[in-house]
């Protein structure tokens, strides 16, 4: 193990944690950044030369220009979005050529997944992010996605093409909408794409990642979403249609699990969730409390904008989330958003058919009943002991050691322990 210097970042909650911020924080001086899954549904917000920028698809280590940025296999990747992204990035000076790279595994998000997504969403009600998250996946497992390589063999993409769009176009007609002409996405997947994607495709990752990690090169791989939005593991149906937890990025790079050697879980002070479904420790938004957390963390998504829903830190899920990805440590976030309400909670417990149980289960999330267990006079400013004996809660409830603290969103709004 002592020869690896591979870290990955994932997040705890229901994603939004701060991981971009951590992630451009500690690819300071990595070799590799390397998304792994997920896709635009993700906003990763990183700030660069005091100008906020939120990345979906760009691992978030693409300001450091030694750093090489990698998306991986299990990425589904919107080719219109990720141009915008290279163009913003490449405003800014930030240059991309030859150091942002996409496996040539990488699935593609086309037109007909998010026309797919938002009939099927409105219906549905999961409130996702309407960037064909779902139908993309499911061309995955349906082994019938196109994928960067696709697009340099445009026979044999003609005959995938036909069979997909059969299905696609049968669907899109059930719900109203337009259906898809077959030679106009044959000419622009071919034509253009190809020629965009020849800039950026990498071949064979797999080698290229257990090399590198092999030869001590500090990797980071970076998670998108947290572990309660997981397809198998979380709030289902109100989840993402990806993985979300450790095991996804073996899967996604081939790369070991004996070969991470920093697991790095991210909360946030408080707990908050964009989208439908359960949220045990949700706080009425009516409440001061909600008010305040969602006005001084400006707790808008980073990909919709929609107001994001806010409550207290549930320790019995962290615990939970933390157990199932192994993690070695935890960045805390958001401290700071916490300076100036009146009264601070955590949760700690439940209430399940009127008796009192500290253990979290994701099957009985719809009958938990927070009991804020733990409450802590507030803090004008968090180095007052109030503050003090709320970080040590955490510490005394999570099952690893909180290794940074996050006070702010720049880059060295950070403490090290
Ligand atoms: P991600 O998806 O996990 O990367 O998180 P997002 O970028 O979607 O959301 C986190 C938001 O909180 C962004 O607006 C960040 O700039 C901001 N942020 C991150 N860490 C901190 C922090 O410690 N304090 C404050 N006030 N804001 C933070
Ligand atoms: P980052 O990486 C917060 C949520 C959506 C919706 C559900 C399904 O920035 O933490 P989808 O479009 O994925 O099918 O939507 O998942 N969701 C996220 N919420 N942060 C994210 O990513 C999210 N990615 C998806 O809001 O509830
Ligand atoms: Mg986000």
């Amino acid at each position: 193990m002592d020869k690896y210097n591979t870290s990955v970042v994932l997040g705890l909650r229901w994603g939004d944690e701060g991981k971009g911020k951590l992630i451009d924080w500690l690819a300071q001086d990595a070799d590799i950044v390397a998304r792994f899954q997920g896709g635009p549904n993700a906003g990763h917000t990183i700030y660069y030369q005091g100008q906020k920028l939120i990345l979906h698809l760009t691992p978030s280590g693409i300001t450091n220009p030694n750093t090489i940025c990698l998306i991986g296999p299990e990425v589904v990747l919107d080719p219109f979005i990720f141009m915008k992204e290279i163009i913003k990035l490449e405003k800014l000076g930030i240059s991309c050529q030859g150091r942002l790279l996409v496996s040539s595994q990488t699935s593609l998000i086309l037109d007909y997944h998010k026309k797919l997504d938002a009939c099927r969403d409105a219906k549905q009600g999961i409130g996702t992010t309407k960037k064909g998250i779902g139908p993309a996946y499911e061309d995955l497992t349906g082994r019938k996605s196109i994928m960067v390589s696709d697009l340099f063999q445009p026979r044999s993409l003609k005959d995938k093409l036909e069979m997909i769009l059969f299905e696609k176009n049968a669907l899109l007609k059930a719900y109203g909408q337009r259906t898809f002409d077959l030679d106009k996405i044959h000419f622009l997947l071919t034509q253009e794409l190809a020629e965009f994607f020849s800039n950026f495709v990498f071949f064979d990752v797999v080698n290229y990642i257990n090399e590198a990690a092999d030869s001590g090169k500090k990797i980071l791989f970076e998670g998108a979403q947290g572990a309660l939005l997981d397809v198998i593991q979380g709030t289902v149906p109100y989840v993402t249609s990806s993985h979300t937890i450790i095991g996804a990025l073996t899967n996604s790079f081939g790369i070991a699990p004996q070969k991470i050697k920093r697991i790095i879980g991210v909360i946030k002070a408080y707990d908050t969730r964009v989208g439908s479904g359960p949220f045990p420790t949700e706080i009425p938004t009516d409440q001061t409390a909600a008010q305040h957390l969602q006005q001084v963390g400006k707790e808008f998504g980073s990909t919709t904008g929609r107001a994001r829903r806010v409550g207290w830190l549930d320790l019995p899920s962290v615990r939970y989330t933390a157990m199932m990805n192994g993690v070695t440590e935890i960045a805390l976030t958001k401290l700071d958003v916490l300076s100036g309400l009146p009264l601070v909670k955590l949760n700690n417990s439940y209430l399940l058919n009127g008796q009192l149980i500290d253990k979290f289960s994701i099957e009985s999330i719809n009958e938990l009943q927070s009991a804020n267990s733990m409450e802590f006079a507030g803090w004008k400013n968090f180095s007052e002991k109030s503050s003090k004996r709320f970080f040590e809660a955490i510490q005394d409830n999570v099952p690893a050691p909180i290794k940074l603290v996050s006070i702010g969103p720049h880059r060295d709004d950070l403490i090290q322990f």
